[in-house]
């Protein structure tokens, strides 16, 4: 299906470049992990783990359950603070910095269980995402009744321009709780494009998703990093999925990062295998 019609200002360029491949010096990863650990309690959920994330790319990352993939978004999103190691966003220090600067900094993380606010509509729950608004606190609304009103009528179109990105328009005034468990992806995809993030990070955006849906995801995020020079970082059990979407894939097992390389190389990796087979045999021992 043609999207063209669907383009609307949610995906106009980036003034900044989609792919840095300039000249002369290498370009600074938009995300840079360096030896991350964490524990929780006795368990090392992430073991000295370090990668980067380029500008531009769709970067997959996949390893077997309890690898430590969304330990290691909480740890860059702010939501966990690593005992050791630093996250280097655009080539500033943002390690230990809380969930909402991180967020202003450009970096959206969406949830492997979709956060939505039940009771709200669809378009209240995309209203809330947004940093500074100014109606938020007491006086704001009673000193400036005017810019609070301005404000929220610029919030209101920017949803219905994201719902209609994401071809969810006819759920606007609905209860966010009454959407579909794919519904639900779109809209954690949705709440991230409030916030016109440089990166973001998606945590299994295709699961318990119908086949159709997952296309229309799929197409959401090429059309994102295309057109609108998102970079993303995908953590995804859908392994059809991941090798049409992602390059490079990271492999992680065991709280720290296994191989990384292009997804053709990635299929055949015996390292990949034994990771996935060994936690196989271990679940059926177990
Ligand atoms: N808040 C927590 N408290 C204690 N242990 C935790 C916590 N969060 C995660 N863990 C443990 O850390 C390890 C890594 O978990 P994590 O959820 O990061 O794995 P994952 O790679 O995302 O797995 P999956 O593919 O199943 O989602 C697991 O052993 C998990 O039980
Ligand atoms: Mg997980």
């Amino acid at each position: 299906m043609s999207d063209s019609r669907t383009t609307s200002s949610v995906v106009r360029p980036n003034s900044g470049p989609a792919r840095a491949d300039g000249v002369g010096a290498a370009a600074t990863p938009l995300l840079s992990i360096q030896g991350l650990v964490k524990d929780f309690g006795g368990l090392r959920a992430v073991n000295h783990c370090s990668f980067d994330v380029q500008t531009g790319s769709i970067t997959g990352l996949i390893g077997p359950n309890g690898a430590g993939k969304t330990t290691l978004f909480s740890l860059i999103s702010g939501f966990h603070r690593p005992d050791e190691g630093r996250v280097y966003l655009d080539g500033e220090d943002v390690t230990g910095l809380p969930p909402h600067l991180i967020f202003r900094k450009g970096l959206c993380r969406t949830f492997q269980i979709p956060r939505e606010h039940k009771s709200m509509t669809v378009t209240e729950n995309l209203m809330l995402v947004p940093k500074g608004q100014i109606g938020e606190t007491f006086w704001n609304p009673i000193l400036f009744p005017g810019a609070v009103r301005r404000q929220e009528r610029e919030l209101r179109e920017k949803a219905r321009e994201v719902l209609e990105f994401v071809e969810l328009t006819h759920m606007a005034d609905q209860p966010a709780g009454a959407m579909s468990g794919g519904q639900k992806k779109l809209l954690e995809l949705a709440r991230t494009l409030m916030a016109d993030p440089k990166i973001v990070l998606l945590d299994e955006p295709g699961a318990g998703v119908n086949p159709t849906l997952m296309g229309k995801i799929r197409e959401k995020i090429q059309l994102l990093n295309k057109e609108r020079g998102i970079t993303f970082l995908l953590i995804e059990h859908d392994m059809p999925l991941v090798m049409e979407l992602c390059d490079p894939v990271i492999v992680m097992n065991q709280g720290s990062k296994l191989v990384e390389g292009p997804p053709a190389a990635i299929r055949t990796d015996p390292r990949v295998l034994e990771a996935y087979l060994g936690g196989q045999y271990a679940a059926l021992d177990g």
